[in-house]
């Protein structure tokens, strides 16, 4: 190392080494550290510039002010070369930090399971209930003929109970002899026809009408259909299956009630209705203040179906009733808007 008195002889020399010592200790990254480097002894950097001022210096100095010059550029070049050991090792540090796998954590599990929609299990537990009382489940076809959705079911051509349906029908043989069934009770003209009585059948399943989804309606929608055919059935054994049935899906202080309605394939014929599950009882928006909810129809089964299916009315007689699994769900769970069914949401879906 060139002597304080002799470096002094050059004049900035020592003040060079001294700011390099100082930057180099600051530099915080390597790219720093390259330009600090390149701006102190890079080919045309400051160190090296100050050779070019040797000629102010007299000619016998020279020497000694070369040999200071060299010593002090290899000074600041072990200064520069002991950070860049240092920067080294904390931006590999970095890296590795960055890039370490942790293998304590839990991967996402691929075989996550979902599970039944509510409309699903809804209906797995409507068939629960009818099974204990005694009831069969039997299915239809969602793509049915005019005979089995209407003519069979007492609704001839020109009817008015067929615009009551917002049918959807498909362009194939004679014109609207073929369509997606608005209703599950053609199902109970496949069964009468297809055996003899005594039935004791439920019959769930898809529907659809030619409908605009509002908060309580939409076009996809699900039934279940019941049917009993025996002799000696009367409107009681109806009310009194229908109060059973009630009871025991939705517990003891839900009771049902009948009021007069009409439909072609029942006579006489009600609306099926029950306590509002919501307010039980007392009335509120979704009863409309009535405190009862309606879920369905029913009826003793008309002679003229039984005729259609080739079942003697003097011997035997039964009853129907229908309702939908979706209307059921939704004023169970209380959910204000159906449409939230066919979203596919799973902050939805994950809460049943
Ligand atoms: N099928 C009727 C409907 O969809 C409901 C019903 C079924 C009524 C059975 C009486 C008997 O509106």
């Amino acid at each position: 190392m060139a002597e304080p008195e002799e470096q002094a002889s050059v004049p900035g020399l020592a003040d060079l080494v001294e700011e390099a010592r100082h930057a180099s200790a600051a530099a915080p990254n390597l790219e720093v550290l390259r330009s600090l480097e390149s701006d102190l002894i890079g080919k045309r950097g400051r160190i090296p510039g100050l050779n070019r001022t040797l000629v102010q210096i007299a000619p016998e100095m020279r020497k000694v002010a070369g040999a200071a010059i060299n010593e002090a550029r290899s000074t600041v070049e072990a200064l520069l070369e002991a950070r860049r050991a240092e920067l080294t090792a904390v931006e590999r540090a970095a890296a590795l930090a960055a890039d370490r796998l942790d293998l304590t954590e839990v991967p996402p599990d691929p075989w996550a399971r979902g599970h039944r929609t509510v409309i699903t299990s809804t209906r797995d537990r409507l068939e629960d209930v009818f099974v204990g009382m005694g009831f069969e489940v039997a299915e239809g076809p969602l793509v049915e003929t005019d005979w089995h959705n209407f003519e069979a079911l007492n609704i001839p051509v020109g009817h008015p109970a067929r615009s009551g349906f917002d049918t959807l029908y498909f362009d194939v043989g004679e014109p609207e002899s073929i369509l997606l069934r608005p209703h599950t009770s053609p199902v109970q003209v496949r069964l009468m026809t297809s055996r003899p009585p005594p039935i004791y059948a439920v019959m769930p399943g898809t529907v659809y009408r030619k409908d605009t989804p509002d908060a309580r309606h939409l076009p996809t929608f699900n039934q279940i259909e019941g049917l009993v055919v025996d002799r000696g059935i009367t409107f009681g054994d109806l009310a009194g299956t229908i109060e059973s049935f009630t009871r025991a899906f939705f517990g003891p202080d839900i009771t049902s009630r009948l009021r007069p309605a009409s439909f072609p394939f029942t006579e006489p014929s009600a609306e099926y209705e029950i306590t509002c599950p919501i307010c039980r009882g007392t009335g509120c928006r979704t009863c409309s203040q009535t405190g009862w909810i309606e879920l369905g129809g029913c009826g003793l089964v008309h002679p003229n179906v039984f005729k259609a299916v080739g079942i003697d009315p003097e011997v035997h007689s039964g009853f129907a009733f229908g309702f939908g699994i979706d209307r059921l769900a939704q004023v169970f769970h209380a959910i204000p808007d159906m449409r939230v069914l066919l979203d596919n949401d799973l902050r939805f879906a994950t809460q049943f």
